[in-house]
């Protein structure tokens, strides 16, 4: 989708995007509007239930007495509870509703409502980014669709009278968009074309955008000691691999990095510990919380972020088969930690384990956050696409984190993390064992994993419900969301960057 900004007036033709208060107030330009085409609009409030709630839409048809073929008018409700940044939402409905309309490019009329001046470039650049985000599909393996169900729409332009500094604030949007439709595009391919190997292949390309990348194999991650991870790949007959990816855009080079590690289990079975066949085809993402680092290295590469960061991801598919772990096994970790496998379905931990000793062994980063499609309870405390759930020990980190989910709008929730629940996960036989019981399952995962942070500043952000998108949403169709890459980019933008 092309996105450009422009003079705010009213064009002369195509599908026009105006706005209206609640109460059917509108905004100037729509009332200029209006007048022009001899009451259309206010015509058609009379047959619809249109009120101007937040994101609720109204579609004229043809007419009469300007050049314009359709007119949408787009709720901002009450001017007084008006935040620009409802125009993500806004401008993502209106992207939705206008993508396979036979429409092929529409022009938003940018206006806010009085007294909202300031807001005039924040919600321009709101509207812009909705109607980006929510352009993306993943419909490379649909060779049959019909041509009427095909997008249409390919250029929107949002006239604003603030169009300079919206298009200028817009360059970074854009770039941020790159890096989120970089993990959709990961956490939406099957798993036959997403395998270790290949998602390492793409990890490769990001060296175009300036990111030092490095792809480990099982060899060296053998002489690395990395059993716990090792152990989760070895029933599959694609390599595991360790990718490292790293972006060095602070001024002062020896700065110690952010570091953000993922879970990038291509496909998981559950092994030997297998999962009943409904619903399996939903573990094609569990490589999601990789799939959110890959993106946002690409984003702050793109964006040339000045900041010190390091992305590392674990990459393993964990089957069933001859070569696979069992339940009872016992694996020793780079750490040295020794780890029985109760139950081979609960793998992500063990392949953080490694991922994450490695980083802060290698690293010394200043904080490490991990993300990890790691707990179905995750989904049952806190939903699917409401919020993902977080651990840290670290109060700062804490609140730089939902500071960040705030500003972004990729929400976090924060859990608890104790001493008490470390007896559900100690075991007679090794130093640590990889499942905790019916209860509090994704406290007791995060408990496990914490034993491999070595104390430095961590958190982890267990995003299950948050990768992939149940229903259609006014930024994402239903499938990969992309979450998380906004929730990074602004930690680091907020915390980590060095101004100018
Ligand atoms: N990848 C799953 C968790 C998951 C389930 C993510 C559903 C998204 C949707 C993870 O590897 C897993 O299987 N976890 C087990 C842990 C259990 C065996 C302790 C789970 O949540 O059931
Ligand atoms: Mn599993
Ligand atoms: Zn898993």
């Amino acid at each position: 989708m092309d996105i450009t900004f422009s003079e705010r007036t009213l064009p002369e033709a195509g599908t026009v995007v105006v706005f209206s208060m609640a109460d059917r107030d509108l905004l100037p330009l729509a009332r200029e509007l209006d007048e022009a085409s001899g009451g259309a609009i206010s015509k058609a409030f009379g047959a619809t239930r249109f009120e101007g709630r937040t994101a609720q839409i109204m579609e004229v048809l043809a007419p009469h007495g300007t050049g314009i073929e359709r007119i949408i008018v787009a709720g901002l409700g009450k001017a007084s509870e008006f935040e620009a940044k409802s125009g993500e939402k806004i401008g993502g409905t209106v992207c939705a509703r206008l993508l396979a309309s036979g429409a092929e490019a529409a022009t938003f009329i940018a206006e806010v409502p009085e007294g909202n001046a300031a807001e005039a470039s924040a919600f321009a650049v709101a509207l812009g980014t909705g109607a980006l985000l929510r352009s993306y599909r993943f419909d490379k393996y649909r060779t049959k669709e019909p041509d009427d169900k095909k997008p249409s729409l390919t250029a929107v332009t949002i006239a604003s009278t603030e169009h300079q500094s919206a298009a200028s604030e817009f360059e970074d949007v854009e770039k941020i968009a790159r890096g989120i439709f970089f993990t959709r595009d990961l956490v939406s391919e099957p798993p036959n074309v997403i395998y270790p190997a290949s998602f390492a292949k793409e990890i490769e390309k990001l060296a175009g955008d300036g990111l030092d990348v490095e792809i480990l194999g099982e060899a060296e991650m053998e002489k690395l000691g990395m059993g716990a991870l090792l152990g989760v790949g070895q029933g599959s007959i694609r390599e595991s691999k360790l990718a490292i990816m790293r972006w060095n855009g602070s001024p002062n080079s020896d700065e110690p990095p952010v570091a953000f590690v993922g879970k990038g289990v291509t496909f998981d079975t559950g092994g030997i510990s297998i999962k009943p066949a409904e619903g399996m085809w939903d573990m094609k993402w569990d490589m999601g919380g990789a799939g959110i680092v890959a993106g946002t290295m690409k984003a702050l590469a793109l964006r040339k972020a000045k900041a010190n960061v390091v992305g590392v991801v674990g990459l393993v598919e964990n089957m069933p088969s001859g070569a696979a772990q069992r339940p009872s096994d016992v694996v020793t970790s780079m750490s040295g930690q020794t780890i029985e496998v109760l139950n081979t379905d609960a793998e992500g931990r063990l392949v953080l384990a490694d991922a994450l000793w490695y980083t802060q062994d290698r690293f010394k980063p200043k904080a490490m956050i991990d993300l990890a499609t790691l707990t179905g309870a995750m989904i049952v405390a806190l939903g699917w696409n409401q919020f993902a759930g977080f651990f840290t020990d670290d109060d700062d980190l804490a609140a730089a984190l939902e500071a960040a989910g705030k500003s972004s709008g990729d929400g976090v929730w924060r859990f608890p993390l104790s001493k008490e629940y470390d007896e559900l996960i100690d075991t007679p036989v090794a130093d640590v064992k990889n499942i905790g019981g019916r209860w509090a399952g994704s406290i007791t995962a995060a408990q496990f994993l914490k034993r491999f942070t070595n104390k430095v500043p961590w958190a982890h952000i267990d995003v299950a419900g948050m990768a992939w998108g149940q229903k259609d949403n006014p930024l994402y169709e239903k499938g990969a969301t992309g979450y998380g890459v906004r929730l990074l980019d602004r930690l680091v933008r907020e915390n980590y960057e060095v101004g100018d």
